[in-house]
């Protein structure tokens, strides 16, 4: 829940911003976005709108944490699910999105963010396709911020693309059962390279992950916002870090633990029991 201060109203953007950067930042931020379809309703426009607007806030939230540094960005763009969305409203959303790429590539370009995508994207139109090969080719040199787009996506379908291709090895003499373990599971995940999500951050009041990385989220702080998706722009998103930075991240140790700089207590991809045993 958005738990932030009120007095916050007092700061301009950018001291905002400058304040965000003094604390500890989440290297991999996810997004639902959410409540296209109402900010439109409540306007008394067509659902699409809602989209289009949309667009902007992807825009302004790209920019913003590529200014703070953030090493990857996953948004959730389209699901499984809204395939089962009118006819229209889903062959808009595939126009906005080629849109989206030819409009954004010479910006991508300019602040030297990579573009990937997660999903079943072979389910996607092929002209959507194309582009979404070009921009990930012509950008796949960038360091300075990897943007992914999931499209097509669900967590479920993620994990059962994963074991077919698990099992193919295994089968194939490949991969030894036995060796199995989180980290060779993650190595056969669609975000495999990019790290679980540090901040997950839905919009529109919403309380629900709604099969988004459902395996990458173990870990991740949630935050939830009233503000529909179209609404959610950069001081929006610089108020979904000031929260973070309150939380205490603790991956099933003691905050004691935490404060004693124990350590193993801020590392969540060290597994390691009391012994230093790792943990199976
Ligand atoms: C959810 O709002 C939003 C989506 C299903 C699509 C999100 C898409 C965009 C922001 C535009 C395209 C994005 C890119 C990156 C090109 P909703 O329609 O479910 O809203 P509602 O819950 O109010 O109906």
């Amino acid at each position: 829940m958005n738990t932030v201060s009120p007095s916050i109203g007092h700061e301009s953007d950018q001291e905002l911003q400058a304040r965000v950067l003094q604390g500890p930042l989440p290297r991999h931020v996810a997004i639902i976005m959410d409540g296209n379809g109402r900010w439109a309703s409540l306007r008394h426009l067509p659902r699409v709108a809602g989209h289009h607007e949309g667009i902007k806030s992807v825009r302004e939230v790209v920019t913003c944490c590529r200014e703070l540094g953030i090493a990857n960005l996953t948004i959730y763009a389209f699901s499984t699910e809204n395939w089962r969305r009118p006819i229209f409203e889903v062959q808009e959303l595939m126009l906005l999105l080629e849109l989206y790429l030819k409009r954004e590539l010479p910006a991508l370009m300019e602040q030297e963010i990579r573009l990937t995508t997660i999903g079943r994207t072979d389910q996607l139109p092929s002209t959507v396709m194309e582009w979404i090969r070009r921009v990930e080719r012509e950008t796949e040199h960038h360091r300075g911020m990897t943007l992914t787009l999931a499209l097509s996506y669900s967590g479920r379908s993620e994990l059962v693309d994963a074991v077919r291709r698990l099992v193919v090895d295994v089968q194939a003499g490949r991969l030894d059962p036995a060796k199995i373990d989180e980290e060779v599971l993650g190595r056969y995940l669609d975000t495999r390279g990019l790290g679980d999500p540090d901040l997950v951050i839905r919009t529109s009041g919403e309380y629900r992950i709604s099969n988004f990385l459902l395996w990458q989220v173990a870990y991740a702080e949630l935050y939830f916002t009233k503000t529909l998706w179209p609404d959610f722009r950069r001081r929006d998103l610089l108020m979904a870090f000031l929260d973070y930075q309150r939380r205490e991240r603790r991956f099933g140790r003691t905050g004691e633990q935490l404060r004693n700089s124990d350590p193993m207590a801020q590392d969540p991809t060290d597994e390691r029991g009391p012994f230093g045993d790792r943990a199976g």
